[in-house]
């Protein structure tokens, strides 16, 4: 097996320190890349830098999943959790996506959008017009905010103007190319904003990032061939039809489509706070898209396809590789160089894969023996901590 596997068969058998020594093996990790995981990514005079009131560090388990292929390229998933089953079940999931050729994955560009609010507009059609000629003022100021962002190619791409009954909003949509961006967007609103209200003619109201980030989604999808998805008595075609049921379920009813959502959200969150990103800023982007249509809807759907399974995800990808939490969490960095995405557009794919893995896992098991069964002997490896070794589980067979 070559060195850049995702598969590592057995891996949960190994004690820490030698699925480490695998680690090492695979991604060139040093002696201060062991300490850095041994020390959870910061200390606490680093962490007395970041926030305010420091009184510690608060830990969460890092883990890696395992088994993802995303566009014919194998990929250690580094997940921060602290939820017993969400890492072996995204890996099984993986596993199955696997046999049928891995997860596609495609990326929009890394387009956030500034909101700037105009308020007391008199005439919010007239001011309309007056800011929409103005594109290219606003535009140049825009670039004159962030000069070197378009030596990276990045900057403010468009100007989009929207009315409210005596208020306008202007959005300034800049590809932050690796940044999540929220920085570099903030800047623009308040650079922006005293013009915009002049063209408006009113009083400048917030100026603030959108975490609605509809022009940054990914799309991922996945197809399983049926037969790997058969569990106890129940053959593959039951199990893959069963889970169509339950995506259909999510399709017809808010209140299931949320905890569907959820089940996504265990494996995008575990990415996302691994790797250093905000993952308040990709909950609301994700969430406020599930209800974009009027009416919250599940952020993935699975379909019987050719007698395969194909799930299909979309959703927005706030993340970055570059500044933010990178510059002082050095766990951050590793769980980057882990996961080998040099750029925000890769690892937005990656997040959204560990998402749509995590829904296959749940979603297979509540088609099945229902979660509670597996769940339930991981939680008591948990709670087994303090007394002794861990009792064998049932989701880390096959991973
Ligand atoms: C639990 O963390 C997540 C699930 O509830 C997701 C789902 O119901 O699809 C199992």
């Amino acid at each position: 097996m070559s060195n850049d596997s995702s598969r590592i068969p057995g891996f949960y058998r190994l004690t820490v320190a030698e699925r480490r020594g695998e680690l090492r093996l695979r991604a060139d990790l040093t002696e201060e890349d062991i300490l850095t995981l041994e020390r959870g990514g910061i200390d606490t005079a680093t962490a007395d830098r970041i926030v305010e009131n420091v009184v510690g560090i608060y830990a969460l388990p890092l883990g890696v999943g395992l088994n993802f292929r995303v566009n014919g390229r194998d990929v250690l998933v580094p997940m921060a959790v602290e939820e017993p089953s969400v890492i072996a079940a995204a890996s099984n999931a993986a596993k199955m996506v696997r046999e049928g050729g891995g997860f596609l994955a495609e990326a929009d560009d890394p387009v956030m959008t500034a909101q700037i609010e105009v308020v007391g507009v008199e005439d919010p059609e007239e001011a309309e017009v007056r800011l929409e000629a103005a594109t290219d003022e606003l535009l140049a100021l825009a670039h004159a905010t962030l000069p070197r962002l378009a030596d990276r190619g990045g900057g403010a791409r468009e100007v989009e103007v929207r009315t409210h009954p005596n208020r306008v909003i202007v959005h300034v949509h800049i590809d932050c190319r690796n940044a999540m961006g929220a920085n570099m967007v903030n800047t623009v609103a308040e650079a922006l904003a005293a013009r915009v209200a002049e063209l408006a003619g009113g009083q400048s109201g917030l100026r603030i990032l959108t975490n609605l980030c509809d022009r940054r989604r990914v799309r991922v999808s996945a197809r399983v061939p049926a037969r790997v998805l058969a569990a106890g008595d129940l053959d593959g075609p039951t199990v893959r039809d069963g889970i169509v049921a339950a995506s259909r379920f999510a399709e017809d009813d808010p209140y299931r489509a949320a905890t569907h959502n959820k089940g996504i959200m265990n494996g995008v969150d575990a990415v996302v706070i691994a790797t250093g990103n905000d993952w308040r800023g990709v909950e609301a982007g994700a969430h406020a898209f599930a209800a974009a249509g009027g009416r919250y809807r599940p952020l993935s759907i699975w379909r019987a396809e050719g007698g395969d399974l194909v799930g299909r995800l979309e959703m927005p990808m706030a993340v970055g590789t570059v500044g933010g939490t990178l510059k002082s969490h050095a766990g951050a960095r590793l769980a980057q160089r882990l996961l080998g995405a040099t750029d925000a557009s890769t690892l937005g794919m990656i997040v959204g894969c560990a998402g749509l893995a995590s829904n296959l896992a749940a979603l297979r098991a509540l088609a099945t023996e229902g979660i509670q069964r597996g769940h339930m002997a991981l939680h008591r490896r948990g709670q087994a901590i303090p007394a002794g070794p861990a009792a064998p589980v049932l989701e880390t067979r096959g991973q």
